[in-house]
């Protein structure tokens, strides 16, 4: 195996254009692809930026060309040659670097490789768990490498960004107390303190709150967060935000400054422009016309609201739900009436996901309605309801009957499942909107308690803080979330910055004065000493970066990834210790885990 000598890299792989005809380079990097044409063999060496063709001829280098015939996948090469124009008829328009190749002079060989569990240019038929065991090689591939360098440069433009904003970036604890912010925390077992564990923080909420009672004014961070929660292919057990916290503002002052960051990063990573200000909905319109507080707005297919058309009818089953306090909601499927029984069927299965009962339907053919359910209604409810719908020839209707939040949930859920099916949306149409004026808190049934929406320590709006105890589900919250193409990437709010006013808060959410002083004494205390009015929002940076990229996971844009179960294929974290080290930590394991 040859060393690197006094050989120093000229240029990266990726780097080389026609303009660099009869230059003599050094370069380094992967064989991805090895071709022998008797004399000549072609090796395309890739490194970070992309990849060369290289030339061994034996003529002009013999020993070099020796070398190339016992190079085999991803083995480790130094060469040095000269790039020359690629012959007539060879020239390769995809690559970057495909009018040139490079004539070998001298060739080193680094380092070889085993033979790959799996080819890196053929990973689509690859199972994930495979990638993830090798992630070394999976981030060898290209599309990895380029979304991890722009995260890399999303991070670099948000620090820039925040800065020149006069955010000050401070760091917060990791090893802490329990934050709550809806999911399970990660404890930490300490040796020192036997018995007493830190958490994880799931954000550094309190942290940041603390901060503004301490003066720095504006605060941000990038930030670890760590949730035991369920995983999906938006959520990881630990996942990075851009925590932000400014005082004395209001929320306008955070949606400008952090409309301007969007706008930053966009361009700059991504050329893209944001139109400023950013469309509004509040969390009341956004469940009307669209059903979730996540709202796609790149297409339309909203919900009708059907309930007083339909309360009086003929059918049964819409006539019932009414008269119980349910609603009636439906959408719009333009253009299919040709959706087969099957088809129908497989959105009838979809719905029962989220409560649904049934998903009655109504075909628009022949300007009229094809339906099972076509019998039970007048024909002045059909054109009421036509109007409505604007429905038209070749049209489908859909219709679901039930509590509010079964309707709103399964008919918002369909209206994306129908735009994926109808390719509606294209990954690179950008469409941000904000969700404000969240509800303050919501009922949790197996609790029998009242539970923050957001978190516990955001404001309730001012013209609602009269009903906090006597109507607490009335009460609306200053929160605001930002959502992009359907997907919840940052959420704040307006803090609470009266200690009696946190304190009521505790209570309303069942807690005793003896538990909000165990878990929060340390805010509470804070609070009393000249807190400044403030708020802040923390954006989701691996979901910012899986749009940005275009990717269907976060798994693809985080570097070491756990899976959907939470473990590191490649690590094999996490894993039993040994009997040593839960001795010191005082712990002994159940008898069935052992
Ligand atoms: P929130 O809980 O809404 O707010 O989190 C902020 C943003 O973080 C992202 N996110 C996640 N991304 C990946 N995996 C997860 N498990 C995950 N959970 C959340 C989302 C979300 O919008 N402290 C508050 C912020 C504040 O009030 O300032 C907070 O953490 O994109
Ligand atoms: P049924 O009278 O139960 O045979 O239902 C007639 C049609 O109404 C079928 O297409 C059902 O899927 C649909 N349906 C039943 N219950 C509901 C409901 N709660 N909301 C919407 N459609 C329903």
């Amino acid at each position: 195996m040859d060393t690197l000598g006094n050989w120093k890299r000229t240029h990266y792989c990726g780097d080389l254009r026609a303009t660099d005809v009869g230059r003599e380079v050094i370069l380094m990097g992967w064989a991805l692809r090895r071709r022998d044409h008797g004399g000549l063999i072609f090796i395309d060496l890739r490194d970070r930026e992309g990849i060369a063709q290289i030339v061994f001829d034996p003529e002009v280098n013999g020993p070099a060309h020796s070398v190339a015939e016992n190079v085999r996948s991803e083995f480790v090469l130094a060469v040095r040659g000269k790039v020359i124009p690629r012959p007539d008829g060879t020239v390769n328009p995809n690559m970057k670097t495909g009018e040139v190749e490079i004539q070998v002079l001298e060739c080193k060989l680094l380092n070889r490789s085993k033979p790959l569990p799996f080819m890196l240019d053929e990973h689509s038929d690859i199972s994930e768990n495979i990638r993830l065991k090798y992630r070394y090689l999976d981030l060898r591939r290209p599309q990895l490498q380029h979304n991890l360098i722009l995260r890399s440069r999303v991070s670099q433009l948000t620090r820039s960004y925040l800065t020149d904003n006069g955010f000050i970036e401070l760091e917060t604890p990791f090893l802490t107390k329990s934050t709550p912010e809806g999911a399970r925390d990660f404890l930490v077992p300490s040796r020192i303190n036997q018995g007493q564990f830190y958490a994880l923080p799931q954000s550094p909420q309190i942290f940041k709150q603390i901060l503004m009672i301490s003066g720095f004014d504006r605060y941000f961070q990038v930030v670890r967060c760590f949730r035991d929660e369920d995983l999906r292919a938006d959520r990881q057990p630990e996942f990075t935000q851009i925590d932000c916290e400014m005082s004395f503002i209001d929320r306008e002052d955070i949606i400008t400054v952090m409309e301007g960051l969007m706008a930053r990063i966009f361009t700059e990573a991504k050329g893209v422009q944001v139109q400023l200000p950013i469309e509004r909905l509040t969390y009341a319109e956004a469940i009307r016309r669209f059903g979730v507080d996540n709202p796609d707005m790149r297409f339309g297919m909203e919900l009708c609201e059907l309930t007083d058309l339909v309360q009086a009818s003929g059918f049964k089953v819409f006539a019932d739900v009414a008269a119980k306090g349910g609603i009636i909601k439906g959408l719009n499927a333009k253009g299919c009436s040709g959706f087969s029984r099957k088809e129908i069927d497989d959105l009838t299965d979809f719905v029962k996901i989220y409560g649904a009962k049934g998903l009655a339907y109504v075909k628009i053919e022949n300007g009229e309605w094809h339906s099972p359910i076509a019998k039970f209604f007048t024909a002045d409810e059909i054109a009421a309801m036509n109007a409505n719908f604007g429905a038209q020839e070749g049209d489908l209707l859909f219709f679901v009957a039930d509590k509010p939040k079964v309707v709103n949930d399964s008919l918002g859920k369909l209206r994306n499942h129908l735009a994926n099916i109808l390719k509606l949306t294209s990954k690179d149409d950008y469409r941000f909107v904000w969700v404000t004026d969240f509800p303050l808190l919501e009922w949790d049934e197996d609790e029998k308690r009242w539970a923050a929406v957001h978190h516990p320590f955001t404001a309730p709006m001012d013209e609602d803080i009269e009903f906090v105890e006597s109507d607490p589900g009335r009460c609306r919250a200053k929160a605001y979330d930002l959502v992009l193409n359907g997907n919840e990437i940052g959420g704040g709010s307006i803090r609470i910055h009266q200690e009696q006013v946190q304190s009521l808060m505790f209570k309303l959410l069942g807690m005793s004065v003896e538990d909000a002083r165990s878990k929060f004494g340390f805010l509470l205390d804070a609070l009393e000493f000249g807190t400044p009015p403030h708020g802040g929002i923390a954006f989701g940076m691996d979901r910012l970066i899986m749009l940005l990229t275009g990717s269907d996971s976060i798994r693809d844009v985080i570097a070491f990834p756990k899976t959907q179960k939470g473990t590191c294929m490649m690590s094999e974290a996490p894993s039993p210790v040994d009997l040593k080290q839960l001795r010191e930590l005082g712990i002994r394991l159940a008898e069935k885990t052992v």
